[in-house]
């Protein structure tokens, strides 16, 4: 199949190509499209059929949801059969925005795309384009990152093309994601909401909303073995190709420790890739240094994460060792993808 590539302007979509987007979803094809998050793989979340066809070309196990993307606040009572009051003072405050949140859904809503699950997740983006797309598209699309199921997700129409051309009908090109990394993900569906997966929306600004929240066990002890409530967290995710990994401590500490294990890696005959701060960048001599960013702007790094991984995979290096970074707000998202990359494998210095 020949993958069209469609460049957009968020200010003024051209409405022929919306037109034409919104009909490949409506035929039961698939679409990518840009959010503010990252690049999201569409199909039309009320056909079964489309579902399916999203599953296949991710190469992703169909027993992980998918999130429902809506461009009208009305459309979410369309799909999901109970709306709490914390889950309203929730969408008040962040919709549209990078937030997902989780309900009970109705029967409209097939278990095709909800991976055989009762509830549903559903995200109504901000992005200029992607509500213009959703509403083209009929009101209801469902979207997992738009990467190759393993690979990190993409923030730019290039990265897709890398992972999807041939797979799908369509991308449209929306320039560079703003935030870079994927939806915080809360549970509304129980009495009492729980954070399955964090992101640029904070555990704090969460709280400010509607109190006290839990984060889900399974994300804050990833070896514990408690299975994540949120599918996909189970996954090893965003994974380079080289072996990641994370070096955690005092900086001056953590720079000698990577010095010294590019030092083995090369003696051994591989070619060794450092995932560095701006601040930091400086100070290794030897391995393919590459900076995602200063720390004095988390959001930064935060929105070239993905990009720098991605880039990793376009060289020869077998193994990357990244500096760490501080785990609260947006930090907490950076380290829970950094870690999730490396499997977990972390040194402490
Ligand atoms: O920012 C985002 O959320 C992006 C853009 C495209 O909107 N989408 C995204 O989708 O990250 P995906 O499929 O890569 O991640 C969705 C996560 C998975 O971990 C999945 O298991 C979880 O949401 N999820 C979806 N429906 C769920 C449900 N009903 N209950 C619990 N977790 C759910
Ligand atoms: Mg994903």
């Amino acid at each position: 199949m020949e993958t069209k590539l469609r460049r957009l302007e968020g200010a003024r979509p051209d409405p022929e190509i919306l037109r034409e987007a919104g009909e490949i979803i409506k035929k039961g094809g698939l679409v990518a499209f840009p959010t503010e998050t990252v690049y999201g793989l569409g199909g039309d979340a009320l056909n079964p059929m489309a579902s399916q066809k999203i599953y296949a070309a991710k190469g992703r196990p169909s027993d992980n949801p998918l999130i429902v993307h809506i461009a009208r606040k009305a459309d979410l009572y369309e799909i999901a059969s109970e709306v709490s009051e914390q889950a309203e003072k929730l969408i008040e405050r962040f919709w549209p925005g990078p937030l997902t949140l989780i309900f009970q859904k109705k029967d409209k809503v097939p278990r095709e795309t909800t991976g055989g699950l009762s509830t549903v997740a559903v995200r109504m983006p901000g992005d200029q384009v992607a509500s213009a797309f959703i509403q083209a598209a009929g009101g209801f699309v469902a979207a997992p990152s738009a990467n190759v199921s393993g690979r990190p997700s993409t923030t730019t129409a290039a990265h897709v093309m890398e992972d999807l051309n041939g797979r799908i009908e369509m991308v449209l090109d929306g320039g560079q994601a703003v935030i870079g990394l994927e939806s915080t993900i809360v549970d509304v569906s129980v009495p009492e909401p729980v954070i399955l997966r964090p992101g640029f929306i904070t555990r704090q600004m969460l709280e400010e909303t509607v109190g006290k929240m839990d984060v889900d066990k399974a994300i804050i002890s990833p070896d514990s073995g408690i299975r994540p409530k949120a599918p996909g967290m189970k996954y090893r995710h965003y994974a380079p190709r080289a072996e990641l990994t994370v070096v955690e401590g005092d900086m001056a500490a953590v720079v000698e420790r990577i010095n010294a294990l590019v030092g083995e890696c090369q003696e051994a005959g591989g070619q060794a890739g450092i995932l560095a701060a701006r601040e930091s960048e400086s100070l290794y001599p030897a391995g393919m240094v590459k900076c995602v960013g200063s720390r004095m702007e988390e959001g930064q790094i935060a929105r070239h994460l993905y990009e720098v991984l991605r880039e990793f995979d376009e060289t020869d290096v077998t193994r990357i060792y990244s500096e760490s970074f501080a785990d609260d707000s947006v930090g907490t998202a950076i380290m829970n993808r950094l870690l999730k990359a490396a499997g977990h494998k972390v040194i402490k210095v």
